[in-house]
């Protein structure tokens, strides 16, 4: 058993199949965007048998992962922006070498000591930097789409606590829920509709709420639906704000839509998963003003901050809320004793029980990077991306969605069928050209770069650019007259 669990006694042979699997990863690294096709050598591999009757040599399972690397998106290449699926910091990538041989898990003291003052320090620092008060709190989550559904849950626990005195936990939904409604632009992420139905909620409590040209949620527009929504019966609970939509990385208008959350005593959660990175911007922080008046607010880690999946945060202004869905259980987080208060059990604030010591890698990071370090790293891909929106607008070949407002520029080749648009992605994905984003937009095809690597530069743009008029004119050449 020596050198197969990690131990003080298999240092040596741990130290030896890490330097293997690098050379491993090294070996097969894809030397484009990706291989195109299938992942053939892949498929071959999983072909053999998942359970053998004996063990497979060292080489042989190496050489299993080579396939699979082989079979990957290269994530670092600059013509690969099809989502926000960023490409790893070193010192993140260390750090899941000590998550995983440490094996923290974040639930109670006991199984992560120092690992729960890491995740603790980050998180006060993390709602400082949101411009969260005293009284806030956070916790570290698997992604966004965890983050959202915490604020939701939270938000319409909390409503039904304080408007009809019910608390959901103990009595389960009010029968009159079928009246909830969450409010948000068109452009929310679709998370926002996936929590609903997971709390209980009709397709039609999502509410979408008009933007403006920039896809910006409109203030008037959101008071006239709250009025509009009140008359017909119904009770508005939640706004949420998206801090960097998906497709264009379009930021609502946080403080406006924060005036109305209070006017009308709804709660305000932000999903800025993508443009929460601006909290550490040197150029673009000016554009989350407001977000630290939110309820709750996701922040993902594993977009703009470069780090690997997942790593995700969801922030409270009031850490009281927690307590909407704290379950004592008496193996983990039973009565503190006193003197116990200094031990938090951070079950007590995320709705997972075992979970990842994914702040160290945060932590490192910032530690290796330095506030300026990352803030080079935060704003150069949308300095990119608005030289980027400046050459297509230049180009008669393609026509301009609109303004970047962080790192995705939308687009359409002219003059093309709309099917043009679908099937070059496509068609540059199958032969391992490019890894180019593509969307729907008012029923139409789109192509979107998703620029979130601060290495790629405007030359590399061109040259997709130009790649992408090519592939238009293969499939010209191909239809018949
Ligand atoms: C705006 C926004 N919110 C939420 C999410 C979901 O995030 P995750 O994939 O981390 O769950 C995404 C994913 O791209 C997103 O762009």
């Amino acid at each position: 058993m020596k050198g197969l669990v990690f131990s003080p006694a298999s240092l040596a042979d741990w130290l030896d199949l890490l330097n293997r699997t690098a050379e491993t990863i090294a070996n097969h690294l894809p030397a484009g965007p990706y291989a195109g096709g299938m992942p053939d050598a892949a498929a071959r591999t999983m072909a053999a048998p998942i359970l053998p009757q004996t063990a497979c040599s060292p080489e042989q399972v190496l050489a299993g992962l080579g396939a699979v690397v082989a079979g990957s998106v290269g994530i670092w290449h600059p013509h690969v922006t099809a989502h926000l699926h960023c490409p790893v910091l070193l010192p993140a990538l260390a750090a899941e070498v000590a998550i995983a041989a440490l094996n923290a898990s974040m639930d109670s003291f006991d199984q992560a000591p120092a690992a729960t003052l890491v995740e603790n320090r980050l998180c006060e620092w993390l709602c400082d930097r949101a411009g969260f008060g005293a009284r806030s709190g956070a916790t570290f989550t698997s992604g966004a789409t965890q983050s959202n559904f915490m604020g939701l849950l939270l938000a319409r626990d909390a409503f039904s606590a304080s408007y009809w005195d019910h608390p959901t936990r103990l009595k389960g939904l009010h029968p009159e829920s079928r009246r909830l409604r969450i409010l948000c632009s068109t452009d929310a992420h679709f998370s926002i509709a996936k929590a609903a139905f997971q709390l209980g909620l009709a397709a039609d409590a999502v509410v979408p709420v008009g933007g403006d040209t920039d896809r910006r949620m409109r203030p008037e527009a959101l008071s006239q639906t709250i009025t509009d929504l009140r008359q017909l019966g119904c009770l508005p609970f939640v706004v949420v704000a998206t801090a960097g939509t998906t497709d264009f990385g379009a930021i609502d208008p946080l403080r406006e839509i924060a005036a109305i959350a209070q006017r009308e005593g709804m709660w305000l959660h932000v999903d800025a998963a993508y443009g929460g990175a601006l909290l550490l911007s040197g150029c673009y922080r000016d554009r989350l003003v407001g977000i630290g008046l939110a309820d709750s607010v996701a922040i993902d880690f594993h977009k703009a901050f470069l780090q690997p999946v997942s790593c995700g945060a969801f922030l409270v202004a009031d850490a009281a809320y927690f307590k909407l869905i704290e379950v004592v259980a008496d193996y983990l987080n039973p009565d503190p004793e006193p003197g116990d208060e200094a031990f938090s059990h951070l079950v007590n604030r995320s709705l997972m029980t075992t979970r990842r010591f994914d702040a160290l890698k945060l932590w490192m990071s910032l530690q290796w990077l330095g506030e300026r370090g990352y803030a080079e790293l935060i704003d150069r891909p949308i300095d990119l991306a608005r030289e980027a929106a400046a050459m297509l607008a230049a180009d008669p070949a393609f026509t301009l969605l609109a303004e970047p407002q962080l790192g995705c520029v939308v687009f359409r080749l002219a003059n093309v069928d709309d099917r043009v648009n679908r099937e070059v992605p496509r068609r540059l994905f199958q032969e391992g050209r490019a890894v180019l984003g593509h969307t729907r937009i008012d029923g139409r095809y789109c192509l979107k770069l998703t620029l979130i690597n601060p290495l790629t530069r405007i030359e590399d743009i061109a040259a997709l650019l130009a790649m992408i008029v090519t592939c238009r004119d293969e499939i010209a050449a191909l239809t018949p007259r």
